[in-house]
């Protein structure tokens, strides 16, 4: 098929290189030149493992462009642009300019995928400006496994009005052999908030038992998730305790469904306490560094991970760079290394081990593998693990602190 991918972020680069793979013809739309220059000339804009070397199989598959007239000869066009949380409120205006900047050159029988996460009754409003058939498909990726995620996803999720297009796009995706739940198009898009709403519940309510382990002796978090997670009811995923959710995903769409439910007249209490639950997480890091160092002011500080997780080099909602901001707020001096991510916000070092050797205290704020086994090079450190990579019984119990394990008398 000739397929059109609007907006070539994490979703549309992995949406639109997988789907090339499969031997599909793939024209690639995005407003910003420069990502698209980089792109024409074999530059992916982002990390994410595997996506770089089918970007390069596939090249003579995938083109990309500025230019929507591209579109013209489209089977199916998937918008999956940018929805940002903006005052709280899911802002589908990017979605609704490409569905305006689209139609002019769209067939008769196109059908529009809407892959953004949408709050309900978005694709409705792409459907009245396209005048053609509109299927919502969420997607369900997560950064750093993407490629695979979207060649073999848990689900499917196909909400449409119209049988044939959702067959169209069912058919699509068949390769992946995955489950597939045909819906509305309004339980589509609220399937995804209901996901990411859940699942940042799962970490808040982890992250609440880790604070109580930190005060009962003999107590550690992990025991608790292990033994709750083998229950199928509970299952052991997202109940590792920690600093706290950030990404592209979940800070923007908690946010964003609490207040879509609070227009409807409806309160989220559960995910509402979620929300609260995980901002405290950065600042709760920051309060037992100072207390390990006995105060912040002129003390250098070490941040391993700026990513939001491994894997990936996104560091939107990044806990590494919320911590920072904190503790130089307090006076500290503040030092950074991850081994993808890059940023202004805070002063990047080349190497953890230059990181941690000019240090006083040291925070893990990202689960690298290379960060474990490093507590030989901790030693002397006042140390937060805060993603539960190291071994605690190699640390001196004195300095070192982990979440959600008895902090000791
Ligand atoms: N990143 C994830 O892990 C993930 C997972 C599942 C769902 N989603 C959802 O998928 C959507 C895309 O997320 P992302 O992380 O890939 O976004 P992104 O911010 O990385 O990329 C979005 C792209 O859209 C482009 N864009 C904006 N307006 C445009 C327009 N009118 N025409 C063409 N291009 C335009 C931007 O230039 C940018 O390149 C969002 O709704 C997000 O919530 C993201």
């Amino acid at each position: 098929m000739k397929i059109g991918i609007v907006g070539l972020g994490v979703v549309g680069l992995v949406t639109g290189a997988v789907l090339a793979d499969q031997g599909h013809e793939i024209v690639g739309v995005d407003i910003d030149q420069n990502k698209v220059k980089g792109l024409q000339c074999n530059r992916s804009p982002i990390y994410e493992p595997g996506l770089d070397e089918l970007l390069q199989k596939n090249k003579e598959r995938f083109t990309f462009t500025t230019d929507y007239s591209m579109l013209k000869e489209a089977d199916v066009v998937f918008i999956t642009v940018a929805t940002p949380t903006v005052e709280g409120k899911n802002y589908i205006g990017y979605v609704l300019d490409a569905a305006k900047a689209m139609k002019p050159y769209l067939k008769r029988d196109t059908i529009v995928v809407v892959k953004s996460t949408v709050v309900p009754g978005t694709s409705r409003k792409v459907k009245q400006i396209v005048e053609r058939e509109v299927v919502s498909n969420p997607e369900f990726l997560r950064e750093g496994n993407a490629v695979v995620d979207t060649a073999k996803p848990d689900r499917i999720v196909i909400g449409s009005d119209n049988k044939a297009s959702g067959d169209m796009i069912e058919n699509l995706w068949s390769f992946t052999k995955s489950t597939v739940l045909r819906t509305s198009i309004e339980e589509a898009e609220m399937i995804k908030y209901a996901a990411n709403s859940f699942l940042a519940t799962k970490i808040s309510f982890i992250n609440e038992i880790a604070n109580l382990c930190e005060v009962i002796p003999n107590c550690d978090v992990n025991t608790i998730a292990k033994a709750i997670g083998l229950d199928k009811r509970i299952a052991p995923y997202f109940l590792n305790a920690g600093l706290g959710y950030g990404g592209s995903c979940f800070p923007k769409d908690t946010l964003a469904f609490v207040s879509f439910a609070r227009e409807l007249g409806e309160e989220l209490k559960i995910i509402e306490a979620t929300i609260k639950v995980n901002e405290e997480r950065p600042k709760r890091a920051v309060k037992i560094m100072k207390e390990l160092l006995g105060g912040l002011n002129s003390k250098t500080v070490c941040i391993l991970g700026i990513a939001f997780k491994p894997n990936t080099d996104d560091t939107r909602e990044s806990v590494g760079l919320k911590i920072a901001k904190l503790l130089s707020d307090e006076g500290a001096n503040v030092l950074a290394y991850d081994p993808k991510a890059k940023t202004s916000l805070v002063k990047m070092v080349g190497s953890k081990e230059e990181c941690v050797k000019v240090a006083d205290g040291v925070i893990i704020a990202t689960e690298w593998e290379e960060f474990r086994g490093i507590e030989q090079m901790l030693q002397d450190k006042a140390v937060l693990d805060g993603r539960r990579v190291l071994d605690p019984n190699k640390m001196s119990r004195k300095k070192f602190r982990a979440i959600g394990l008895y902090r000791g008398d």
